[in-house]
């Protein structure tokens, strides 16, 4: 495994703004090679506190109309249920930029989640290619079980090799999830981890500094083809590193 860039901040804020600051680079540098950029959001609470700022202090710094919005993964819930990651970005991110719908592509969750995975897969080949595609930027978060996007321990989509989203059943949470999988996740040219907290912290240490065990801790099936891999993180997130920096 190559070594992985890892970015310390002393605490959340500070990390959201490291977040915001990645987010514009990578959509100045890729809005200047390709007039495009690519970007697939996270789920969960983490990546709120970016959106915010993104959205409130430097949402005219990005030329929104050359950005499509992706989703690393989904709930299987409708866009208006508090659960779905779409509707926790459109409501911190997505309402206060200047985007029409046209380039945000959610995954269509409320549908079966094994439909769900083969309509997101045509929306991605609609989109970025049918070839090897290759999202410009995904972020993702981590779990404190080691879990990153809906890749959970143990389950049958670890083992996906072909397949660019799956549904994934997830036991322990008795329900259903719509991921992108390892293998298209690791085409992207940027694949950028945003942890925080310090319930985090055990998990990535096992990930950054343990044995490979990715049935364990699937974040570390996240492994760039050929782009770069980067881990942005609070204080708390890398307390257990031994040399986080
Ligand atoms: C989801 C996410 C998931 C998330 C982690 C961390 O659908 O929940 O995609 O992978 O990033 O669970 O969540 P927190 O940011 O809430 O800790």
């Amino acid at each position: 495994m190559k070594p992985a860039n890892i970015q310390v901040y002393p605490n959340p804020q500070l990390l959201a703004e490291a977040a915001v600051k990645h987010f514009i680079e990578q959509a100045h540098l890729n809005i200047s090679v390709n007039d495009r950029f690519n970007v697939a959001l996270s789920g969960g609470s983490t990546p709120k506190a970016m959106h915010q700022l993104l959205a409130d202090k430097y949402s005219d710094l990005v030329d929104w109309s050359k950005v499509n919005f992706y989703w690393g993964d989904e709930r299987s819930v409708p866009p208006e249920h508090p659960d779905s990651n779409y509707g926790m970005a459109k409501e911190t991110l997505l309402d206060h930029i200047d985007i029409e719908p046209r380039q945000v592509h959610r995954i269509e969750a409320a549908l079966p989640p094994e439909e769900a995975a083969y309509e997101y897969i045509r929306t991605l080949r609609d989109y970025i290619g049918s070839e090897t595609p290759n999202l410009d930027l995904i972020f993702l978060g981590m779990g404190d079980d080691g879990h990153t996007a809906s890749l959970f321990p143990h389950t049958t989509a670890l083992q996906e090799t072909e397949n660019w989203v799956v549904a994934n059943q997830v036991e322990k949470l008795d329900t259903w999830r719509i991921t992108l999988t390892a293998p298209f996740i690791n085409q992207a040219t940027q694949i950028t981890f945003l942890v925080a907290g310090e319930n985090k912290a055990l998990a990535l240490k096992q990930i950054l500094e343990g044995p490979h065990q990715p049935e364990l801790y699937p974040s570390q099936l996240i492994q760039p083809v050929s782009g770069q891999l980067l881990w942005l993180l609070d204080q708390a997130a890398a307390s257990r590193l031994e040399s986080p920096e």
